[in-house]
């Protein structure tokens, strides 16, 4: 028998939540003859298309491309954001990850800065507005130029694009206890102060994203390392150091004070 012609049953508590201000809870369903090969959101397919037929409301769940692209699928299954494959987002899951007769524990992404919308569909525009604040760069948007004339290090021009990998899913906020974003704001601060046509605005835009990432309600690190472990597109916890350096930079530079020691050039 291939493992394409092996069926399993498995039981899915799911979170369902009607809306924001509505209380939620774990609901039980049976997903029968789902296979191995199928990608986890293709057996929450099957599962909704079993509600649907017989008048019950769909699971909301987040999911766009279904191939680890777009971040947009942000849910915990048994606690794990994105489950418990390494490197890999929710929708790049598949059943051979269980056994026939597991239980598994869907929920939203938690974080005081994700509100849940419904079911397990968070709202993530947190992100978005952190990433606004950052601003623009000063690209010269002319005719292409000499591919020599900015000259970048390899290893630099490396580690920039290594941290433009990340795919703003949160997962580092989902499972950071503190709810932090840092591993996501230091992916994008530091893809562009790594670069040299990022450092224009390299000390105005670390100190709004920091400004953002705080009045939204993001909690601080305290080096738990979760948010690297959970991280599908592996964003280094070296870049969050980077993000720390280059505000104390930026605070040393600019006439704002450190939001805690109060240090800071005076006007
Ligand atoms: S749906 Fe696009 S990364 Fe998961």
């Amino acid at each position: 028998m291939t493992s394409q012609e092996t069926t399993m049953d498995v039981t899915l508590r799911v979170w369902r939540q009607k809306g924001p201000d509505q209380p939620g809870r774990l609901v039980t369903y049976e997903a029968k003859g789902v296979t191995p090969d199928m990608s986890f959101f293709e057996a929450l397919d099957v599962v909704n298309e079993g509600l649907v037929a017989k008048g019950e409301e769909a699971i909301a769940f987040d999911h766009d491309c279904r191939e680890g692209i777009c971040g947009t699928c942000s849910l915990t299954v048994n606690g794990q954001p994105h489950g418990p494959d390494q490197a890999a987002t929710g929708c790049q899951l598949h059943m051979r990850a269980y056994k026939n007769g597991d239980t598994i524990t869907l929920e939203p992404f938690r974080a005081r800065a994700f509100p849940v919308v419904k079911d397990l569909v968070v709202d993530r525009s947190a992100l978005d507005r952190v990433m606004a604040a950052g601003g623009f760069v000063s690209v010269n948007t002319g005719g292409a130029g000499e591919a020599n004339a900015i000259l970048v290090p390899k290893d630099k021009a490396e580690a920039a694009m290594d941290a433009a990998a990340c795919i703003g899913c949160g997962a580092c906020v989902a499972s950071c206890p503190n709810a932090s974003a840092m591993l996501f704001v230091s992916a994008k601060v530091s893809q562009f102060a790594l670069l040299p046509q990022g450092r224009p605005e390299r000390d105005r835009r670390v100190l709004a994203m920091q400004r953002q990432m705080d009045k939204e309600g993001f909690g601080n690190c305290s080096n738990e390392g979760e948010c690297e472990a959970a991280c599908p597109k592996e964003i280094k916890l070296s870049n969050i150091a980077r993000l720390n350096r280059e505000f104390i930079r930026a605070i040393f530079w600019s006439h704002e004070k450190h939001p805690e020691t109060g240090a800071g050039q005076e006007e």
